[in-house]
């Protein structure tokens, strides 16, 4: 078989048929390998079996409905868009420890309760025995024994590929692609270009068999741009898993979903025996009893096509500092400073000399600003020390104190009502911040 010289850059991945002393993508100095490929080898994954290609109508084409598996997870089904696609590489990505082998072993264990589905977990970062202890922490033994679930431990990415050629399994799940290596090419476990390889071949694997692939993805030292996000052109979903260390909250987002809406997220609580499901997140995520507390007010804010009701706390106390402090926890912080300064010159209170706390309950992180409303509220009942009662509010602000539209406000309202809120204050009964203040009960 033929084989020919190819380049590598080691720090971006930059491939070439020559040698250069400085990358021409990164800038890097002295930074290319070299290795060998055996022409018929390296592309024998995407284009084996090699048929002609034809036009055809996109009317006639066909699809089939039944090309998705349950991962047997609600949360995560929604998500994915409803399931897992035969064929699809799946990218799972998130800081070390916040669970995603958890979630993953757990989704295999689901998955292997049939005896005609095998599910294959390949640990590269830890021993079969690591993973059997931790799947003990998940469900019972006499349990176990009836899933079809297999553990390899490795790390060789041709021997693995191997393996699974051959047992074709239902699905597939890589824990993680930075341990994967090929002894081919050049670079370390965790460089760009085995990552690269990795992915590319487990890409070619699951289009070839029609099998899906998860693939874990850490956040490096570097952040997500340098890992995972490398990748995000060549797989078919890019999913991150978040959450705050300390909550135990975890967040399932889509960041790219090429099988449905990358807006969706899942919303499970990490516990002693794995991540749960919480198919209620309005009721997770706010407190009826602080209604009776100054500082509170609940936002109604959109996750992918749901609302969610979400409380609000604020703290507002008197500062001795020059510079007051501002602590803000899931949501923007800059944002959290441009609603103060509208509250002190549209509302006229002088939060200028107080420090102010917010927070949103339950590790949830708020990214849209139809929550802006409930902030201002929340700070302004911290200030004025009377609670809200039952009120929500929905409305974003503009730099002139005015109540600005926002999306989906039919759903949101009906959310809020289904939680018994008759007083939601929006942008369609006000016009500016100030004419809120007299409606709410302090
Ligand atoms: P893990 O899935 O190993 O994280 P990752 O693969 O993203 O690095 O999660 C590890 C954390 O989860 C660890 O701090 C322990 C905790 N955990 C639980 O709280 N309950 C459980 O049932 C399991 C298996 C882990
Ligand atoms: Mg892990």
């Amino acid at each position: 078989m033929a084989s020919k010289l190819r380049f590598v850059c080691n720090v971006c991945g930059y491939e070439s048929g020559k040698w250069y002393g400085r990358c021409p993508s990164c800038s890097n100095w002295n930074t290319f390998a070299q290795f060998k490929v055996e022409d018929k080898k390296r592309t024998s994954y995407a284009h084996s079996d090699e048929v002609a290609i034809s036009l055809e109508k996109a009317y006639h084409i066909k699809t089939s409905s039944n090309s998705r598996v349950s991962t047997g997870f609600e949360e995560f089904d929604r998500v994915l868009g409803g399931g897992v696609v035969l064929g699809s590489v799946i990218l799972l990505s998130g800081d070390p420890g916040i669970g995603k082998s958890t979630i993953l072993l757990q989704l295999a264990l689901n998955v292997s309760n049939m005896a005609s589905r095998k599910v294959l977990y390949i640990t590269g970062e830890e021993s079969s025995d690591q993973v059997k202890m931790r799947i003990e922490r998940l469900i019972n033994v006499k349990d176990l024994e009836k899933r079809n679930l297999f553990i390899i431990s490795a790390t060789n990415i041709d021997q693995v590929l191997e393996v699974l050629s051959k047992e074709k399994p239902t699905l597939v799940i890589i824990d993680s692609v930075q341990t994967m290596e090929s002894k081919e090419f050049p670079g370390f476990p965790g460089s760009i270009p085995q990552i690269r390889n990795a992915t590319s071949s487990f890409v070619s694997f699951a289009k070839k068999n029609q099998i899906p692939v998860f693939l874990v993805g850490h956040v490096t030292k570097e952040g997500i741009v340098a890992g995972p996000m490398l990748l995000s052109h060549m797989v078919d979903a890019v999913l991150y898993l978040e959450g705050e260390k300390l909550s135990e909250t975890r967040i399932l987002r889509a960041f790219k979903n090429r099988f449905g809406d990358a807006t969706e997220v899942g919303i499970f609580i990490m516990k002693e025996k794995g991540l749960l499901e919480i198919k209620d997140a309005s009721s997770y995520f706010m407190d009826k009893k602080n209604e009776k507390v100054p500082g509170s007010c609940i936002a109604v804010v959109m996750e992918g096509t749901r609302p969610m009701m979400v409380e609000v706390q604020a703290l507002v106390v008197p500062s001795g500092l020059s510079f007051p402090r501002r602590v803000v926890n899931g949501i923007s912080e800059k944002r959290v400073e441009l609603l103060l300064a509208v509250i002190q010159k549209h509302v006229k209170i002088p939060v200028d000399r107080a420090d102010v706390f917010v927070n949103v309950v339950g590790g949830m992180k708020i990214l849209e600003n139809a929550s802006d409303l409930a902030v201002c509220l929340a700070v302004v009942s911290s200030f004025k020390n009377k609670p809200l009662g039952s009120t929500a509010a929905v409305s974003e602000i503009g730099l002139l104190g005015e109540l600005r539209n926002v999306s989906n406000l039919e759903k949101r309202m009906s959310e809020a009502r289904k939680f018994g809120f008759k007083n939601v204050l929006t942008f369609k009964d006000f016009k500016f911040l100030n004419e809120v203040i007299p409606f709410i009960p302090i």
